[in-house]
């Protein structure tokens, strides 16, 4: 395992109206992308805000390419990206204009510099088109490309990324996707997601945050192996569909003639009659699997999902 480059040791944090978001949390990434999951409110923006120096911490040690995001915010920020899981408060400014401002904070001062490196990001993300168009004319999928230009901008060694696939379409989620896995050749990326599928294959670790605890860190390939037997397929008619409707998580559905096939998640050994278990379930199916054997629901997690794409949190 190469050199820890994000450092979290026995990390906690406790709002000031006393609700306690992390819990001994302790995550240890070295180069490449690596996902961070976790049901809503599991507190995975506390922690990126914390990996940020955007809220201090309220006990543990967190240190990024070793610098201590609480004695050295400022060191920290030089050599790091961050793209917020909201990017709205520039409605009314310019692409280019928002992106060279945010450069210049993240501490490119010469102007020249800025300008070329700028056209350069734009380019990489696919905005060249609309350098001048004002930040509320772009669409949900170019304010998110907008937000990993201003990420990438100064050229961070880390990138931290909350939530940046919600309110893509399925193209720009590939295109983000193949962003992210080139970045994470020669750095490091932290994501947050609930879409595990964006995690694809560019993914070196996974870690799972439950209410503020890290349940999981490995690789994806443990996390499948640890579903294994967990997830399975299952033919049914119309009456039998409601049965394991009701008893397993369902992960999706396909109409097969005049009956459906159901892939489902088993919170426990049990496989209702007739299932055939999935040697290689997804990724995705195997978080699932994961989280409902600690008695999370796929539909928990899938609702507050939906919850959020129409609450409009992608700007
Ligand atoms: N400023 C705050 N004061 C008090 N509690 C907060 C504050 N911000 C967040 N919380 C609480 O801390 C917990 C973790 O929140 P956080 O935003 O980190 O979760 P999350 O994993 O990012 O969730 P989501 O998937 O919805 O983005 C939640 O219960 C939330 O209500
Ligand atoms: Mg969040």
């Amino acid at each position: 395992m190469s050199e820890s480059v994000i450092d979290v040791n026995h990390l906690t944090h406790t709002y000031t109206d006393g609700f306690q978001a992390l819990d001994d949390v302790n995550l240890h990434c070295g180069v490449g992308v690596f996902g961070l999951l976790g049901p809503n409110g599991a507190g995975k923006s506390t922690l990126m805000r914390i990996l940020c120096t955007l809220i201090r911490p309220t006990g543990g040690e967190v240190r990024m390419a070793g610098h201590d995001v609480t004695r050295d915010p400022m060191a920290v920020r030089a050599i790091l990206g961050y793209l917020p899981q909201e990017f709205g408060a520039w409605r009314n400014h310019r692409v280019q204009e928002v992106l060279d401002t945010l450069a210049q904070l993240s501490g490119m001062l010469d102007r020249r510099d800025r300008r070329e490196r700028v056209a350069e990001v734009l380019d990489q993300v696919g905005l060249s088109e609309v350098v001048n168009r004002k930040i509320k004319k772009l669409s949900g999928g170019m304010l998110r490309r907008l937000g990993v230009a201003q990420a990438l901008v100064h050229e961070p060694r880390i990138i931290i990324v909350d939530e940046p696939t919600v309110g893509l379409d399925p193209e720009e989620r590939i295109r983000f996707r193949n962003v992210i896995s080139d970045l994470g050749r020669d750095r490091t990326i932290l994501l947050s997601t609930h879409i595990v599928a964006d995690l694809g294959g560019a993914c070196r670790e996974v870690a799972l945050l439950d209410q503020g605890h890290i349940i999981f860190q490995s690789s994806p390939a443990d996390l499948i192996r640890e579903a294994a037997g967990h997830v399975f397929e299952i033919s049914v008619d119309e009456q039998t569909m409601d049965s394991v409707e009701n008893e397993y998580d369902v992960v999706s559905s396909t109409v097969d003639g005049g009956r459906v096939k159901l892939r489902c998640v088993a919170t426990s050994g049990h496989l209702p009659d007739g299932a055939s278990p999935i040697a290689e379930p997804t990724l995705e199916e195997s978080y699932m699997a994961y989280m409902a054997a600690r008695g999370r629901s796929a539909a928990a997690l899938e609702d507050n999902t939906v919850d959020k794409v129409s609450a409009g949190e992608v700007a």
